[in-house]
């Protein structure tokens, strides 16, 4: 054999080789992965949840139910459990939806977590202009005996209370602080406490892992228990943003609130890809802001360089929660897949962003595999 042609044919084989090679490790990667499952991955450190809507808990198959079911092992109701949709009218409540999500649920094997009993936003209609006070201190206690005692046992937990808190750490000027005053939240557990007595109760709130919002939920949940009343856990809500996700500040509410003696969790996780028109980081669902182009800049697609930044900050995101598996008890995203999720609508109407670990086509995107590395060995 002529040493050149020899020379010329072994990179030939070599190639040749490497490709068949190549497309078998690939074809076993891609099936690897698209058994990798975050709840069987996270099995031993925390339960791994996501916010589900109506239309999600009616279907019966299809590629979003194998999601669901595969990826994860707790839910939130997106909507379907807050007072405005529980109780229509006046002393008159729908259970049809919330009875539904919860037979949901437990066939799936998954955790309950009822969302929210006390909340200024997604009040039912009639609350919204209620200044006569013996009518909102009735409906105070009514609506939480009511809710709370129906579920009690069949859903895991409650967020007792949603958002009662400012920037600066002091208490929302919402309804219940104006006429009930500022020993409502502390009554809002013991009512669920009374009326719940094998259910989780949580407090909830977004931005509480900044420092001095931070320093009012802890003072919020000394004040609880030094009335001797049960809060189980704290709930951060995590709807961060790309690049601005405060790491060392949930690194110290981790430490801060656990040393209280309650869970932490991560209650309603996403990280949007989009310019924040609001100014500062929020999840207060009446701030708003107009629609233009300028703040909808992928509407057809996530750039390389958006989709490995913000698969960088999940990993980042996720091996903190695993520094803190002892700690953490839950990571819930909120919502499925990047379709679903409300930040295509809030804060501006009709943006298309991609906050989520899985895609509009219900595919694993970068930062689902990002986030299944955190958790391999030498990390
Ligand atoms: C959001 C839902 O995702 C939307 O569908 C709805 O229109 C508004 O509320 N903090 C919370 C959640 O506690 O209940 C909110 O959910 C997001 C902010």
């Amino acid at each position: 054999m002529n040493t050149k042609t020899g020379l010329l044919r072994l990179p030939l084989y070599t190639g040749l080789i490497l490709l068949c090679h190549s497309s078998v490790i690939f074809k076993l990667y891609s099936q690897q992965a698209s058994n990798a499952s975050l709840k069987e991955t996270f099995a031993a450190d925390f339960l791994i949840g996501t916010a589900l809507n109506s239309r999600q808990i009616k279907a019966t198959d299809g590629a979003e139910l194998q999601l669901i079911q595969g990826q994860f092992n707790a839910a939130t109701p997106e909507n379907l459990m807050k007072a405005q949709l529980l109780q229509p009218q006046w002393n008159r409540y729908e259970f049809e939806e919330a009875d539904r999500f919860i037979a949901f649920a437990t066939k799936h094997n998954m955790k309950i977590n009822g969302h929210a009993l006390i909340w200024h936003s997604q009040l039912p209609r009639f609350m919204q202009q209620m200044e006569d006070v013996d009518s909102v201190r009735q409906y105070f206690v009514r609506h939480i005996r009511t809710v709370a005692g129906r579920y009690d046992g069949k859903v895991d937990s409650w967020d007792v209370v949603n958002e009662a808190l400012n920037e600066d750490g002091s208490l929302r000027n919402s309804i219940f602080l104006r006429v009930l005053g500022e020993d409502y939240i502390v009554e809002a557990f013991r009512l669920a406490q009374e009326a719940a007595p094998n259910t989780k109760l949580y407090y909830n709130d977004y931005n509480i892992e900044q420092p001095r919002k931070r320093a009012g939920a802890i003072a919020l949940i000394k004040k609880i228990q030094a009335a001797g009343v049960r809060i189980d856990g704290v709930g951060i809500q995590g709807h961060w943003h790309v690049g601005r996700v405060p790491m060392e500040h949930i690194e110290q509410s981790i430490r801060a609130f656990s040393a209280l003696g309650v869970e932490v969790m991560f209650t309603e996780l996403d990280l949007s890809v989009l310019p924040n028109p609001l100014g500062g980081n929020t999840a207060e669902v009446s701030r708003t802001a107009k629609y233009n182009k300028q703040l909808n800049p992928y509407p057809d697609g996530m750039p390389d360089s958006v989709q490995r930044a913000q698969a960088q900050a999940y990993e980042e995101l996720f091996r903190l929660f695993l520094k803190y598996r002892e700690e953490v008890t839950r990571i819930t995203l909120w919502g499925v897949h990047d379709g679903q999720s409300w930040l295509n609508n809030w804060p501006v109407r009709g943006r298309t962003n991609y906050p989520l670990l899985f895609d509009r086509q219900m595919v694993p995107k970068t930062a689902f595999y990002q986030v299944l590395k955190s958790k391999s060995p030498g990390n």
